[in-house]
């Protein structure tokens, strides 16, 4: 296989705090995995770009990102096999991130979800949807598309939170596409189903949010404190224990093999006393964590190394997006005035159609979205309970056009009159298409 053909994955990562034991299992463990592949490209960044927008505190920026770089090194991650970079030390990636702005609707970033729970929330509160709401937030899904776009990655593990957001990478990427000709790979989100879920101290997801962590690289002495505080029933000594519901059990196993596990289930049964299972925990995890660790501080006290090797990731991505930015300039006319022909040019009669998109949403529906060519939504559905019910009303509308539209207006969202004015030109510019191919 050629540089073209290999399979490129790419993951960001927000430089916002430190990672714990919930990161270690959910995210860096798994990535340093794959990272092994040698069928795939990697490409791992710290987004602190990102960070920006949810952080307004400088040293717990940068803290953040050195912390993060130091963990996912010691953790087994290779800059030599991989492109590790910092976000922010690229610079053509801010310079994307306009070309793509111009090329995504802003009703399609009205529908985002992070952006939208803020605006939800505060109509809750009885304030200004827009309050406290920075253009950051708004803009968040563009600088991330910019980021997947720009190394043209074709899978993107996440989170089931981000799912949304590599849909709105692939929309950008066709209009771009669709307007300039063929620039940009439809990247793919992938979603690690068997992953654990940790749960934190108090038997919720280990989270940040909820103030419940283990930091990954805490001193032993700190870590076994940490564990003596997780919760658990006040079962005595003796007495049975479940195993089920137990945080403490959960994490044992996320770091323990399948027949360390079932021991540890024995043991529950046949009533280990809490403290020695919290010591048996311990001593586990650290067995796994106790030999990255020194790397980890060395790596830490070090940030002059930390930053030469950010740099020369940054270098690595940059022969790869420096002519691609050149690429996109000159496809999107910001060009040279002296290279080829800068005489007016009449506006193409490039008919732009509209196209179908259909998806699935987190709560198990399906749906679709007529979208015009510079990403606009023009129609929007509501939920249908199967894939192949959304594509009935999908052809029906390729089919007849304009004329399905009121029977088909039960299923989607409310058009207001300008909106329905343009949907039906739209369709009607499609029904025009298809018979001129007919014909
Ligand atoms: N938004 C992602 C998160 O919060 C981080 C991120 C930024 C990212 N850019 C990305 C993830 C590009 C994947 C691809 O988890």
């Amino acid at each position: 296989m050629n540089s073209n053909t290999r399979t490129r994955v790419l993951t960001g990562i927000t430089t916002t705090g430190t990672p714990h034991l919930g990161n270690y299992v959910g995210a860096i463990r798994p990535t340093v995995h794959a990272s092994r592949d040698t069928q795939t490209d990697g490409f791992y960044f710290l987004a602190d770009y990102h960070a920006l927008i949810k952080c307004d505190e400088p040293a717990r920026i940068q803290r953040s990102t050195l912390e993060i770089a130091a963990s996912w090194i010691a953790s087994g991650l290779d800059p030599d096999k991989v492109t590790f970079y910092r976000q922010s030390d690229i610079p053509e990636i801010p310079e994307l991130t306009w070309l793509l702005t111009c090329v995504t609707g802003k009703g399609v970033l009205n529908r985002a979800h992070a952006y939208k729970a803020a605006v939800d929330k505060n109509n809750a509160a009885g304030h200004d949807p827009d309050s406290d709401v920075s253009a950051g937030l708004f803009m968040y899904p563009v600088l991330m598309g910019a980021d997947i776009l720009m190394f043209k990655a074709h899978k993107v593990p996440v989170g089931r939170d981000q799912i949304q957001h590599i849909e709105m990478a692939r929309d950008m990427a066709s209009s771009f596409n669709h307007l300039y000709d063929e620039h940009f790979v439809l990247p793919e989100a992938v979603i690690e189903e068997s992953v654990a879920l940790l749960p934190g101290l108090d038997g919720r997801k280990m989270s940040k949010s909820y103030d419940n962590t283990i930091p990954l690289f805490a001193p032993a002495a700190q870590m076994r404190k940490q564990i003596a505080g997780i919760v658990t029933d006040s079962k005595a000594p003796g007495e049975p224990k479940a195993t089920e519901g137990s945080a403490l059990f959960q994490i044992y196993q996320a770091f323990a093999s399948a027949e360390e596990t079932a021991a540890m289930a024995r043991a529950y049964a046949e009533g280990i006393g809490w403290g020695d299972a919290k010591q048996m925990l311990f001593e586990r995890i650290d067995r796994e964590i106790a030999p990255m660790r020194e790397h980890y501080q060395a790596l830490v006290s070090n940030p002059a190394k930390m930053d030469q090797i950010l740099l020369a990731g940054a270098d690595k991505a940059r022969q790869l997006a420096t002519p691609f930015m050149r690429e996109l300039r000159h496809a999107v006319g910001l060009r040279n005035l002296s290279s080829g022909s800068a005489a007016p040019v009449a506006k193409e009669a490039k008919t732009a159609l509209p196209s179908f998109k259909q998806y699935r949403e987190s709560n198990g529906q399906f749906y679709f979205k007529m979208v015009d060519a510079k990403g606009q939504i023009l129609l929007q559905s509501l939920g249908f309970a199967s894939p192949k019910e959304a594509g009935q009303a999908i052809a029906r509308l390729q089919t007849e056009g304009a004329q399905a539209l009121k029977a088909l207006e039960p299923s989607l969202e409310t058009l207001t009159t300008s909106a329905r004015q343009s949907a039906v030109s739209n369709l009607q510019l499609l029904q025009e298409a298809r018979q001129g191919q007919e014909n």
